[in-house]
C-alpha cells in the first residue's frame, strides 16, 4: 500500500512520536512504508511522514552507494529505536526529505552511532552504523523526535529556504508522489 506523504507544515512532523507496544503486529504497516518509500524514490521514511505518530522508520541506504563502494548499505525497519551514542568526526552532507520536496541543505552530524532497536520480528538489537547508513538513521530518527533537517539551518541559509518552505506547505511544489498538505 502506498500512503500519501505528509508535507512540511503539518503539526505531526513537529511532534514527538509515541512508543509502539512490544509485539504489536505492524508488519502490514512496515510493508506499506517500504512501498511508499520506494514509490517516492526515498532512502528513508519515518511513520510521522505517513501521519502516524509512532516510533518506526524504514531505510534503504543501499541506494546511496554505488557498486564499488566499500560501504554496503542496508534495507531495514527500526522499531522503538534509541540512539545510545554518536561519535566520530562531524561532517557536512547535503540532505533532503520527502516531506520537504525541492529543498536540500548541508547538515553537520557525527559520522558514527550506536543504536538499540527492535527489528521487524521484534528482536532487540544493538548495532553500530557509520557513513551513509548512519546519516540516514540520524535523519529518520530526528523525525521521531519532531525534528526536521531544516531546523538545523541558521542565518542566511535559513532565510533563503523560508519562502520555499511556505510553498511546500501550500502544495505549490509538484511531486511525482502523492502528498497531504497542512489544513489551512
Ligand atoms: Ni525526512
Amino acid at each position: 500500500m502506498i500512503y500519501p506523504i505528509v508535507a512540511y507544515g503539518n503539526p505531526i512532523l513537529k511532534r514527538e512520536a509515541e512508543e509502539i507496544n512490544e509485539g504489536e503486529d505492524i508488519n502490514g504497516l512496515i510493508s506499506g512504508m517500504y512501498d511508499t518509500m520506494d514509490h517516492a524514490s526515498g532512502v528513508g521514511l519515518a511513520a510521522p511522514q505517513i501521519n502516524k505518530g509512532i516510533r518506526l522508520f524504514v531505510i534503504d541506504s543501499t541506494l546511496m552507494l554505488d557498486e564499488d563502494s566499500e560501504e554496503k548499505g542496508i534495507r531495514r525497519a527500526f522499531i522503538n529505536p534509541i540512539i545510545l551514542d554518536e561519535y566520530g568526526d562531524d561532517y557536512s552532507f547535503e540532505e533532503g526529505c520527502l516531506s520537504i520536496p525541492d529543498v536540500r541543505a548541508e547538515v553537520i552530524r557525527p559520522e558514527k552511532l550506536t543504536i538499540e532497536y527492535f527489528d521487524e520480528n521484534w528482536n532487540l538489537k544493538e548495532e553500530e552504523f557509520s557513513g551513509m547508513t548512519a546519516r540516514v538513521i540520524q535523519h529518520e530518527y530526528d523525525h521521531l523526535e519532531g525534528i526536521l533537517f531544516v531546523d538545523y539551518l541558521k542565518g542566511l541559509k535559513k532565510r533563503m529556504v523560508k519562502s520555499k518552505l511556505i510553498d511546500v506547505s501550500k502544495g505549490k511544489i509538484p511531486t511525482d508522489y502523492r502528498m497531504v498538505y497542512p489544513v489551512k
